[in-house]
């Protein structure tokens, strides 16, 4: 498959890299698509680097891996209609750092980085996940011992279902996938943002993750 990352971080990188090894093609993309990183990891993973106005239409999935305060006009750099009827994994948070740390979310309570992307491209099947998890969690979700979950959220059923598929190669398991219902779930979680960087804080590693546990019925 054709997959393309919105990004040059180390989300985007360590994606692109973990999709290079289950032998999609896969490109990651930046303001400048010569960024010294970015070149980097082409060599070491395979991989291209685009800049994002140079982004195709022709790709199976596209994931935004940008920072969360900069997604809409990164989106923008991509040519209309590229992502029109394609499936946009949205992994970013809104997390604004300007006040230092802990950030505080620039979207938030009645609104979602989620909604904000797909009502700015209303024909693309935008779907939130693996924004609850840190980057090798994404890719490796055994990091983590046990059963915990992964929260995902969008309006078109079936674009869920190839993301979910897509996902279970990482590892992932449709147990651990929990569709939450429309993009506006996308608020619940952005939202936890604010106790990951807490929890974060307390545990002093980004390797854990949650699990929920539901009461048996008397
Ligand atoms: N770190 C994690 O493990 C983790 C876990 C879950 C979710 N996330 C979310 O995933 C996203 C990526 O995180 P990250 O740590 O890899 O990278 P990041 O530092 O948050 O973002 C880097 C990317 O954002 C782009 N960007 C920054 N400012 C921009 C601007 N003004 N206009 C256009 N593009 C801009 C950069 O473009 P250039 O390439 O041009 O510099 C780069 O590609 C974030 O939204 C983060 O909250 C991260």
């Amino acid at each position: 498959m054709k997959i393309i990352i919105l990004g040059s971080g180390d989300v985007a990188r360590t994606l692109g890299t973990a999709f290079r090894k289950l032998g999609h093609d896969v490109a990651i993309s930046s303001r400048d698509a010569n960024k010294d990183e970015a070149q980097q990891w082409a060599k070491q993973a395979g991989g291209q680097v685009l800049s994002f106005s140079q982004i195709p239409a022709d790709a199976d999935f596209y994931l935004n891996c940008t920072a969360g305060t900069a997604s809409l006009a990164a989106l923008e750099m991509v040519s209309a209609n590229t992502l029109k009827g394609k499936i946009l994994i949205d992994v970013a948070n809104p997390l604004d750092f300007s006040n230092g740390f802990p950030p505080s979310l620039s979207v938030c309570n009645t609104n979602s980085l989620g909604e904000q992307i797909q009502a700015a491209l209303p024909d693309t099947r935008v779907v939130k996940a693996l924004n609850t998890v840190s980057n090798p969690v994404m890719v490796n979700p055994a990091t983590v011992p046990g059963l915990h979950h992964l929260p995902i959220a969008g309006n078109d059923a079936e674009a869920k279902a190839q993301v979910s598929e897509l996902l279970q190669a990482f590892g992932w398991s449709r147990e651990q996938i929990l569709d939450l219902g429309g993009i506006e779930q996308a608020r619940g979680t952005e939202g936890y943002l604010m106790l990951w960087v807490r929890m974060f804080g307390k545990f002093q590693t980004p390797l854990f993750n949650l699990q929920w546990q539901v009461a048996k019925e008397n």
